[in-house]
């Protein structure tokens, strides 16, 4: 809990720490690399790039502020999972906190200059600490329930299979190296892999396990990320999809993730665009073999037939259910034949009428701007807020935008 003493001061300077957050995170990050070159095999340069760890950053320390200082506040719970997860799949250990916590205090004092009392300055390490002391006891335990020793990681594994899924995505399937069992995971949850790429960095990322869980195997599926408007192609997206080839051994995490399929037999709703579609896949193959009887509406939104991954594996999950409805929209229709027309419809998704089970529980995965649109549509068609899961495949920065005029 937060002394009375900080407390004060946190509700009297939040709004103005609010208010710079980014431009203090946008200020630490560079800092903190520069003196800690060690650092730069550990975050993603992409989001660095792009601005939007620092977003995520900047957001998550606000709301831990905001949630210590006000009791009406939203659990703060889902957040903290999150980044626990994140940071367990990269390894993070507790003594990198003191770093984090120096150069983000210094960031502040650099942005806000004088304005920065030392009772300020005291009153805001104390709620650093007490987030970093929570996530530390959160990955201490995810580490211990996961058996891995924070400092070593990684595991290595060999391609055993490269499958050409669509136009640029490719499915590769891993096997542990020392020939050990692949660790369980649930639906849902990704693994970071880090590579080494021909500049000479080092780079994690993570994909999400797209089979539900097997024995001797672990499939990720990666769509090769293209620069537009002059931005540069996705570093490690386009080695995994063009350089990496069956026989090649790759660096990965343990499985992790907090966005998972929980126990249900309630109506089921898998809502997916593009690469998203990857923890569908895998809860989909899940449910049509622990709970078959469970009611399934999949909707999937995709440039057209050629880009739709994991058509095949859908296909054969869907079979194997009781009761299923499937709807696919394509931007570009031309392509659609045979069966594939059954509940097709052109252009992007739109779930005004599509029949919804009383009491469905909804889990998607796209784009940050098509899930703000289905969530809408799907609150608007009486789904409950709190039974609509969903992943992101980058720094959650879903509270963070508003939501778009436009139904996605
Ligand atoms: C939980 C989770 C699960 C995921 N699961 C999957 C999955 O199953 N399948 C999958 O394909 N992906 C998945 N991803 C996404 C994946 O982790 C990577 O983010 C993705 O592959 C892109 O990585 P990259 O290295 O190719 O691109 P990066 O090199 O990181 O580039 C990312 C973007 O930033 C832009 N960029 C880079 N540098 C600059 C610059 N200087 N200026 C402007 N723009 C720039 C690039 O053009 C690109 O659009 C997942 C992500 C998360 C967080
Ligand atoms: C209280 C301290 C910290 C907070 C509040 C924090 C917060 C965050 C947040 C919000 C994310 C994004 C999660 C997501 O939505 O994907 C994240 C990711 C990450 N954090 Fe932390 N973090 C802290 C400490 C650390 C430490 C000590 C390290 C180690 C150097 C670290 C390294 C990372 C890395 C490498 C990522 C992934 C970055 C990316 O993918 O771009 N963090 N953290």
């Amino acid at each position: 809990m937060l002394s009375k003493e900080s407390s004060v001061v946190v509700a009297a300077t939040a709004g103005i720490v609010a208010a710079h957050a980014e431009q203090i995170t946008a200020c630490f990050y560079p800092d903190m690399l520069a003196a800690h070159p060690e650092l730069l095999s550990v975050f993603n340069l992409g989001n660095q790039a792009t601005g939007e760890q620092r977003k995520a950053l900047a957001a998550s320390v606000v709301a831990y502020a905001v949630h210590l200082i006000d009791p009406e506040a939203p659990s703060f719970t889902p957040i903290l999972e999150r980044i626990a997860h994140k940071h367990v799949s990269l390894g993070i250990r507790p003594e990198q906190y003191t770093i984090v916590g120096h150069h983000l205090l210094k960031a502040v004092g650099t942005v806000l200059g004088a304005a920065v009392t030392p009772e300020i300055a005291r009153a805001w390490d104390e709620v650093y600490w007490l987030f970093a002391v929570q996530l530390i006891a959160e990955e201490a335990r995810l580490y211990t329930r996961a058996g891995v020793d924070p400092s070593r990681p990684w595991e290595s594994y060999r391609v055993v299979e490269r499958i050409d899924e669509a136009v640029d995505v490719v499915s590769l399937v891993l096997s542990p190296a020392a020939g050990t069992e692949v660790p369980h995971h649930q639906p849902g949850q990704y693994v970071s892999v880090a590579v080494d790429l021909p500049n000479g960095t080092r780079q994690p990322r993570q994909y999400t396990v797209s089979t539900a869980a097997r024995p001797n195997t672990l499939q990720i599926t990666v769509r090769r990320v293209r620069g537009v408007d002059g931005a540069p192609d996705g570093q490690v997206s386009n080695f995994l999809t063009s350089a990496v080839a069956v026989g090649d051994v790759l660096q990965l995490s343990r499985p992790a993730g907090d966005v998972t399929l929980a126990e249900s037999t309630k109506p089921l709703m898998l809502i997916s665009a593009g690469v998203g579609i990857t923890p569908i896949t895998a809860v989909l193959e899940d449910v049509a073999a622990r709970t078959p009887q469970r009611t399934v509406v999949l909707a999937h939104a995709d440039r057209s037939a050629e880009h739709h991954p994991l058509r095949r594996a859908t296909a054969a999950s869907l079979a194997k259910l009781a009761e299923t409805t499937r709807y696919t929209w394509y931007q570009e229709p031309g392509s659609v034949t045979g069966t594939d027309q059954e509940h097709f419809r052109p252009g992007l998704m739109d779930l005004s009428d599509l029949p919804i089970p009383l009491d469905t529980e909804v889990f998607m995965c796209g784009p940050l701007p098509f899930m703000r649109g289905v969530r809408r549509t799907l609150i608007e068609r009486g789904v409950d807020p709190a039974d609509i899961a969903y992943e992101i495949f980058g720094p959650d920065l879903w509270n963070t935008e508003p939501a778009p005029s436009v139904p996605a």
